[in-house]
């Protein structure tokens, strides 16, 4: 099963394309989550996504199916992201904030200020903890830079991963929230600071990929742990084709670092989703910062929705297109969240892996413990096992992988070095080796001229000095030689 919920959304027709091509539309509802597409060049296609909104849907909707369970679950430790996605003036940021995030029409109000309301009711609602905390962060990632949207300076923040909390963005501002109007002034300060400009297609364009990030802390009741979780909400900024959104310039190298960040999104969904075993595959989660920063999203380590934003005018169809089929690829994508816990794992290093009979023994006993205990559980015997090292972490795998190369390359190391020093040996070997044939040459040389002359007397001492100047062993090797 998918671990992510994937929606398309269709928002009304603009004035422009109702202008340029009447009231068509290039979409036929079946039901709720079924649809025919009809292009022009492509034919019909038919798609099915967990839930379809077409053009009356009301905002409230969106939130109740796509994002409330999100929020219900991040309350109960599991990590939750909601992404939007789809082509420029799709309705992409009209779906996350509504016309303005401080809006107060009930009805307007996008998914942000409903998400804020969500966390501070579940939280109320829950009864177990004793202490709970709201920090918000906002980035936005322009031009492949991550900036930190509290805090200006911060324009270069790096992503980082750590084993128990996953990816992390260094040094980026933690505002606390203590009720929804407190988060709604944050959220309003932080979107000022995005980068926003105007396009043929949409005049508030998101020139940037923007991410919310929910940290819930809360002590448990039970036993005074503290569990902390992440809710993530992107606003994406919209693929374009620049011959349609007119840009040029800046706006130019902003929509080229668009496209090539959603189209690095696209190639790390492709990697996910294709092949027998997602484990053999490498998926380039570091080829962009989006990527990077969605990795948990899409990796399994969070639960995720995806709402696919769409024009339904004739004239966007083959955007649309593309949008749709991103999201059904999307669907395919398969992992389960995992719950994070904030306990100090730093202080317990993982030891060298398990062997496969003690991983393989865990797995039973926790299939075992699946059938009588109840999901958070089980979850959290998986946690401590991980902890203690007994059970073989599957995200650590990468770092295995790093360390493993890391013994490979040092080991290549040595061996070149003792190659370089044999070879020197050999060199010197040959050196001695030239002057102890010389020595021989220039003997027999004196020795014939001894036969010729004569002179027996000063053949002995010449030998017993080259005794002293060889070792032994070799010069009785070398003796009969020189007989
Ligand atoms: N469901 C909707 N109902 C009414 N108006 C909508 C809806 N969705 C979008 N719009 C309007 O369409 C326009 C473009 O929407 P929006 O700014 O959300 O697009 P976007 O996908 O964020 O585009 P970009 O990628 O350029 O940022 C806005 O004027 C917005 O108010
Ligand atoms: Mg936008």
């Amino acid at each position: 099963m998918s671990n992510i919920a994937v929606c398309a959304r269709f928002r009304p027709l603009s004035t422009k394309e109702r202008r340029d091509d009447g009231d068509s539309i290039c979409i036929q509802c079946l039901d709720s989550d079924t649809f025919t597409f009809k292009d022009e060049k492509e034919g019909n296609s038919t798609f099915t996504f967990d839930r379809v909104f077409y053009e009356n849907s009301e905002q409230a909707q969106v939130y109740d199916f796509l994002a409330l369970p999100i929020v219900q679950d991040a309350v109960k430790y599991t990590n939750g992201t909601i992404i939007t996605y789809g082509q420029t003036g799709a309705g992409k940021t009209y779906s996350m904030e509504g016309p303005g995030i401080l809006e107060s029409d009930d009805q307007k109000k996008g998914l942000l200020p409903r998400v804020v309301d969500g966390i501070f009711e579940c939280i109320k609602s829950s009864k177990n903890a004793n202490k709970y905390s709201v920090k918000l962060s906002m980035v936005e990632i322009y031009m492949e830079r991550v900036r930190d949207l509290f805090d200006l300076a911060k324009d270069n923040i790096q992503i980082m991963e750590n084993k128990s909390q996953g990816i992390l963005l260094n040094g980026i501002t933690e505002v606390s929230i203590k009720d929804p109007g407190e988060a709604l002034q944050s959220l309003a300060s932080g979107i000022a600071n995005r980068a926003v400009g105007e396009t043929q297609m949409n005049i508030t364009s998101s020139r940037s990929h923007c991410v919310y990030i929910f940290t819930l802390q809360q002590e448990l009741k039970k036993d005074n742990r503290s569990r902390t979780s992440k809710l993530v909400l992107v606003d994406l900024a919209g693929s374009e084709k620049v011959e349609k959104s007119g840009a040029e310039g800046r706006v130019l190298e902003e929509a080229k670092s668009i496209n090539k960040s959603l189209s690095a999104l696209g190639n790390v969904i492709n990697a996910l989703t294709s092949g027998s075993s997602v484990k053999t595959n490498h998926i380039p989660y570091r080829d962009s910062k989006l990527t990077r920063i969605l990795q948990d999203a899409l990796g399994g380590n969070s639960r995720t929705a995806l709402l696919c934003c769409c024009s339904p005018s004739p004239s966007n169809a083959p955007e649309s297109l593309s949008t749709l089929r991103f999201g059904a690829r999307a669907s395919h994508i398969k992992a389960s969240p995992r719950v994070k816990c904030n306990e100090d794992k730093s202080a317990k290093k993982h030891g060298t892996p398990p062997s496969p009979d003690k991983d393989e023994s865990c797995e039973r006993i926790l299939n075992e413990l699946q059938k009588r205990l109840d999901e958070e559980d089980v979850n959290l015997l998986e946690e401590l096992f991980i902890l203690e090292g007994i059970f073989f972490d599957p995200n650590s795998e990468e770092e295995l992988e790093l360390a493993l190369e890391d013994v490979t390359l040092k080991t290549i190391v040595s061996l070149k070095q003792a190659v370089e020093e044999l070879a020197c040996e050999v060199k010197e070997l040959k050196n001695e080796n030239k002057a102890l044939k010389d020595e021989i040459t220039r003997v027999k040389v004196s020795d014939a001229k001894f036969v010729k002359t004569g002179e027996a007397s000063s053949v002995v001492p010449r030998i017993l000095g080259l005794c002293s100047f060889f070792s032994v062993s070799w010069f009785e090797s070398f003796l009969p030689l020189s007989r």
